[in-house]
């Protein structure tokens, strides 16, 4: 028997700490949870997404009667950033959230499916995106998805035979 240990780093910042430029994106996510639509859990989430070419794409999440139909903020600015701007790698996301009492101390952590999105964004593009989790208290800076996705589901082993033709 062998033991795998895995390694994530995660570094942890004050909003004065960060670059000017982190800084802006931070509050555009924050100012993107005013979009949200979510009437049914009152958590407003807000997404930024930065580009090579200094754009940045705004997201939030979208909630539905039908549960399921709905999109969590991370999702809905990724894939507009892609509709809108294929060309253009994406280089950075924010991610912010408040409930009825505010923004939460607690930087807030995407979910499963999202982190499974930015890992495809990430190997669309060929380069890392770096994640910054907004949180009163705290501002996680995370380099690439990989620090928060191990073992990640590899498209490769499904292509038996097959090459992946290049899709950007
Ligand atoms: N949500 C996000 O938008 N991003 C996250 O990282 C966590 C969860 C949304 C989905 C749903 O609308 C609400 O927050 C409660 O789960």
């Amino acid at each position: 028997m062998e033991e795998i240990e895995l390694k994530s780093v995660i570094r942890k910042y004050s909003y004065e700490e960060l670059d000017e430029s982190f800084r802006k994106l931070v509050d555009q996510a924050k100012n993107a949870t005013q979009q949200s639509y979510a009437p049914y859990s009152q958590f407003r989430v807000g997404a930024a997404v930065l580009l090579a070419d200094g754009q940045v794409v705004i997201g939030s999440n979208q909630e539905n009667a039908a549960y399921p139909s709905g999109l969590c903020a991370e999702r809905t600015a990724l894939f507009s950033a892609n509709v809108q701007h294929s060309d253009t790698p994406v280089t950075a996301i924010a991610v912010a959230a408040r409930n009825v009492d505010g923004f939460l101390p607690v930087p807030v952590t995407p979910c499963g499916a999202c982190r499974q999105v930015m890992l495809e964004v990430e190997h669309r593009y060929g380069r890392p995106m770096t994640i910054l989790l907004y949180g009163t208290d705290a501002i996680y800076v995370i380099d690439s998805v990989t620090d928060i996705l191990p073992l990640e589901f590899e498209l490769e082993g499904l292509l038996t035979g097959h090459r992946m033709k290049e899709h950007h």
